[in-house]
């Protein structure tokens, strides 16, 4: 994949399905290496199949960042009702580009068109300085278990004006 295509966003369909599951694989092999063990990287990268990734796009509202003009996704967000920013990830060839930024934005604005007051997120240590850059502040630290690991992450919230 070429770093320097333009990248646009629109919503998820359930086509995305298996380029949601690829992302967020290599996202995580990537960038979760630094921050955490080998087996609790193994344990997070499994814990998007392709079945939920259908249910990311047919039950809640999820994002994509595709380049434009073509289906290939180079990131992806998720809302869950009724307050949660629930997913961000981008394709390691796509990091440091804004493009994190640009779908944290949408799902800004979809809470609050939904009136959502504050929006709530569990942050991998991965993501901390990302979504600081968000304007979300600390709530408190957080063990999270994904398969047969635990994760220390952080709750972080953002008031929504
Ligand atoms: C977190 C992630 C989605 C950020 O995506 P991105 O497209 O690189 O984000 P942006 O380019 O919009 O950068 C957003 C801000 O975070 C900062 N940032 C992003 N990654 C960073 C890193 N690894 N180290 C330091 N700062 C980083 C950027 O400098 C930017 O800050 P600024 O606006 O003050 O300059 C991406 O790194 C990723 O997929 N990480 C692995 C998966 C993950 O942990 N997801 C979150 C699960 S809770």
């Amino acid at each position: 994949m070429s770093s320097r295509s333009e990248v646009a966003l629109r919503l998820a369909t359930s086509a995305d399905a298996a380029a949601l599951v690829n992302v967020f694989s290599t996202a995580i092999a990537d960038q979760a290496p630094n921050f955490y063990t080998a087996a609790q990287c193994e344990a997070w990268a499994a814990a998007l199949t392709s079945e939920r990734a259908v249910e990311l796009v047919s039950d809640h509202t999820t994002y994509v960042a595709a380049i434009d003009g073509t289906d290939e996704v180079v990131g992806f967000a998720t809302f869950v009702a009724p307050d949660e920013f629930d997913m961000l990830y981008v394709y390691p060839d796509y990091v440091m580009q804004g493009i994190g930024t640009r779908l944290a934005a949408l799902i800004e604005q979809h809470a609050q068109n939904l009136g959502v007051h504050e929006l709530r997120a569990a942050v991998s240590d991965c993501a901390r300085l990302a979504f600081e850059s968000f304007g979300f502040r600390h709530e408190r630290p957080h063990t999270t278990t994904v398969g047969d690991q635990s994760f220390s992450v952080t709750l972080m919230s953002k008031a929504l004006g």
